[in-house]
């Protein structure tokens, strides 16, 4: 029997799988397959049906259900490979040690597991002054599950503190606004979102860098306004926003207003790499230093080099943090201050993080971001030599005047940790995340307008490169970047590999003509949509004019992350 279109898959494989069950001695499978001697046991060895979505009725041996599983996730990509995330897909083993032998501690258990806490309040100190805490300042923080429950703890605080404030003047709090650039993170929308404040998303442009405009934010602010959301690392492009610049902006409002509105800044990506290259030798400040920033978060799990599961905020003082949001929760014989969404949550990461930030030091992790922004650069060179890609990220792109001696301190710490006299840092370039975004050049479109970009990630993919192909944020949507973000494991050697199958596979897309195309280009890759196209225009309704009316659209919202 051939296979032909009608026939149901699901239906053919479960009539294999009954026959196979029932054949008793005709079976391929021996039915001593569930001994322990067997080498290899499966669904059909062990003769037992396990059923994919209801509970079954009897359980199954644990080393055929651990083959059946392992064999299923073989289907996934490879982490290493899936250069599409932020997310950290490596840790050290006496790093990967230390989680396994603590996987079965609860966060939230205080009071059994104090050193664990100790490790909690030891990583929120470090973290604080590696992002620039005042002399005299309480700082105070907490791990969370990720960036996106940090970005919502940092908002539900601004709003608070907005609210308290206007409710104490006798004024109206019933129409916050929060501010934030078209190339936000979805977390950041999700907190408006959820939390009933109205996003004022600001259109980003080519000029911007695909990034909040300063001159959007003068315009949109008002006495409504609880804060400022500025991301550190473009979740797009991987630019680091103006912090300076837009706590200067607030100022000024300030001066004239007496309206007092905070930044928070999202250092998802940023957090763990600003400090360490040449935003932490002298580039534009974007962290404590400045005093209008109040909170900060970042990705433990992104450039903190923990695996996925751990997030970071901080808030420069106590004071910023209202007391109204604060539990004090009775439990298991301790009381505990807790200000997060989730209760329990694991403990093993927050371990980890503690790991990375002594086992690498402040030269360990300098020496980790600026091995991932040279690969990057190299990257970003190598695609732009070929002429047929241009970069949209910056990273490689020289500053006219490095930030003064932030050249010679980071050239002396690299030379002192990897010898040579290699006169490249990033203090060189411009600033930002080890991300490289690109998309095919103005030339090679003109010569191959019947080739488009998705097949370039489709034909990766086959190669089991993830490389995602997103269009860029609402106002700047026609353009679509392929990204890639370079993370400690994109090693040189890995790097040339990418770069010769990305070649490849461009030539091939050449050689094909617009027939052969067509096929190709019609079709997607499983859960590889793109994010934005189809995105609600009506949701960026913010021109560079003050608004009225709702803002949010209603409805399914896509995003890139
Ligand atoms: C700028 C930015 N903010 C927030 C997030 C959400 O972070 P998390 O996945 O840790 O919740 C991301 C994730 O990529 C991000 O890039």
């Amino acid at each position: 029997m051939s296979l032909a279109r009608h026939i149901d898959p699901d239906e053919l494989v479960q009539r294999i799988h009954d026959a196979n069950l029932t054949e008793g001695s005709q079976s391929i499978r021996s039915h001593m397959a569930v001994s322990h001697l067997t080498p290899y046991s499966s669904q059909y060895a062990t003769r037992v049906n396990v059923p994919k979505y209801k509970l079954p009725e009897e359980g199954a041996p644990a080393d055929a259900v651990y083959e059946l599983l392992r064999d299923e996730l073989d289907l996934d990509g490879k982490p290493n490979l899936n250069l599409a995330s932020f997310v950290g897909t490596y840790m050290e083993d006496k790093a990967r040690q230390l989680i396994i032998e603590n996987l079965a501690k609860n966060l939230s258990d205080n009071d059994e597991y104090p050193a664990m806490m100790a490790i909690h309040e030891r990583c929120i100190s470090i973290i604080a002054h590696m992002w620039g805490v005042q002399k005299g300042e309480k700082a105070v923080g907490s791990a969370t599950t990720g960036s996106s429950e940090a970005i919502h703890l940092g908002g539900l605080a601004m709003k608070r503190r907005w609210q308290e404030k206007r409710n104490a003047e006798g004024k109206d709090a019933s129409k916050p606004n929060i501010i934030m650039g078209a190339n936000a993170q979805v977390a950041l929308e999700k907190f408006a979102r959820y939390f009933d404040v109205e996003a004022r998303i600001l259109p980003v442009s080519h000029e911007s860098h695909y990034r909040l405009n300063p001159e959007l934010v003068k315009q949109n602010i008002d006495e409504n306004t609880i804060g400022v959301f500025v991301i550190l690392g473009s979740t797009y492009t991987g630019h680091y926003e103006p912090v300076e610049e837009i706590s200067k902006i607030l100022d000024e409002f300030q001066e004239r207003t007496g309206h007092d509105i905070p930044i928070h800044v999202d250092a998802a990506s940023g957090g763990f790499v600003a400090p360490f290259t040449h935003a932490g030798v002298g580039g534009p400040k974007w962290n404590f230093e400045l005093p209008r920033v109040k909170s900060i978060n970042t990705s433990g799990h992104k450039f903190g080099l923990v695996y996925a599961g751990v997030g970071w905020i901080i808030w420069r003082d106590e004071s910023f943090l209202p007391k109204h949001l604060i539990f004090e929760l009775h439990y298991l014989g301790g009381t505990e201050q807790s200000f997060t969404l989730n209760f329990s949550r694991p403990g093993a990461q927050v371990i980890g993080q503690y790991y990375n930030l002594i086992h690498l030091g402040f030269n360990g992790f300098r020496e980790v971001m600026e091995n991932c922004l040279r690969n990057a650069r190299v990257l970003s060179k190598s695609l732009e030599a070929t002429g047929w890609y241009t970069c949209v990220s910056d990273i490689h792109r020289p500053v006219e005047k490095p930030a003064a001696g932030a050249t010679s301190v980071l050239k002396d710490a690299k030379q002192k940790l990897l010898g040579g006299d290699d006169e490249e840092t990033s203090a060189n370039y411009i600033a930002g995340l080890p991300v490289v975004s690109f998309r095919f050049s103005d030339k090679f479109k003109a010569e191959y307008p019947h080739i488009k970009q998705e097949p370039v990630s489709l034909l990766m993919r086959a190669r089991q490169w993830i490389i995602p192909n997103y269009a860029l944020p609402p106002n700047e949507d026609k353009t679509e970047i392929l990204r890639v973000v370079v993370r400690e494991t994109m090693s040189f050697d890995l790097l040339d590999r990418l770069i010769s199958d990305l070649v490849t596979v461009t030539q091939t897309l050449m050689e094909n003509d617009a027939v052969d195309l067509d096929i190709l280009q019609g079709s997607k890759a499983p859960g590889m949509t793109n994010p934005i196209k189809d995105h609600d225009k009506k949701k960026h309704p913010h021109h560079g004019t003050k608004h009225k009316g709702p803002r949010l659209a209603d409805g399914i919202h896509r995003a890139v992350c």
